[in-house]
């Protein structure tokens, strides 16, 4: 067993690595620490679009929720926390924030040494619009598991809109999804993420722009 194990953990490791790594991040990524550098740098940058609408959100917030008032079975379907307002600004700043990386890519991937992809429009908005139908989603099902407006719901809370990114990222742009998204850049993600999203929730808490740290 050990002795098929161990190559075949090997065998399936540089399996990701290569998946991971093009030609032009090779050399860094030779050394350990150039490696996941190179991971999360790339996390960051390919998740900024899908980072920023959440904040854009509950700076825009307010006026008539997306489920206009409407209940289901004694509860509200989302929420005021969810409105027309916040999600249209969201998602437009999310789509802002790419086009504006998309113009600097190439100086930033050659001061970086790394290779940070342009987003096409259509992986812009899935990953804008994608981040705010996740965050809407987790409301439905907070609201199914009578949790009110505000309520914490650990791990959905830190990760909903990672999955909505993903997922409509996929659609519509599935070619762009496929090279961007690899192993080694999702589990960067993964553990970037909820650290990232902690963080700026307790400084916007701090501020007094949200009502609760999470
Ligand atoms: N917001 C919005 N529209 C969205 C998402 C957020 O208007 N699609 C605004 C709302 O003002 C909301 C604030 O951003 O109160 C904070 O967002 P969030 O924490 O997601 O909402 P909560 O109010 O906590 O409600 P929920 O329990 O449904 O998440
Ligand atoms: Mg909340």
């Amino acid at each position: 067993m050990r002795a098929i194990g161990l190559p075949l953990w090997v065998v399936s490791l540089s399996a990701v690595v290569s998946l991971t790594l093009n030609r032009r991040t090779l050399a860094a990524a030779l050394s350990p620490s150039g490696m996941v550098w190179a991971l999360l740098a790339t996390a960051f940058w390919v998740m900024l679009p899908a980072y920023v609408p959440n904040n854009a959100a509950v700076l825009a917030g307010g006026g008539r929720p997306i489920d206009g008032g409407r209940s289901w079975g004694g509860r509200r379907i989302l929420g005021d926390g969810k409105t027309w307002r916040g999600t249209l600004v969201g998602t437009l700043a999310g789509v802002g924030v790419a086009l504006g990386l998309t113009a600097v890519s190439e100086p930033v991937s050659a001061a970086a040494g790394i290779s940070l992809p342009a987003f096409p429009l259509t992986a812009a908005i899935g990953l804008a619009l994608g981040a705010m139908a996740g965050d809407i989603g987790a409301s439905f099902l907070k609201r199914r598991t009578g949790r009110e407006r505000g309520a914490a719901f650990p791990g959905v809370d830190q990760l909903d809109f990672v999955v909505g990114a993903l997922l409509l990222t996929a659609l519509f742009a599935p070619a762009w999804a496929l090279s961007t998204f690899t192993p080694g850049v999702i589990a960067a993600i993964l553990i970037l993420t909820p650290i990232l999203h902690v963080g700026t929730n307790i400084i916007a808490y701090k501020l007094g722009l949200k009502n609760e740290p999470w």
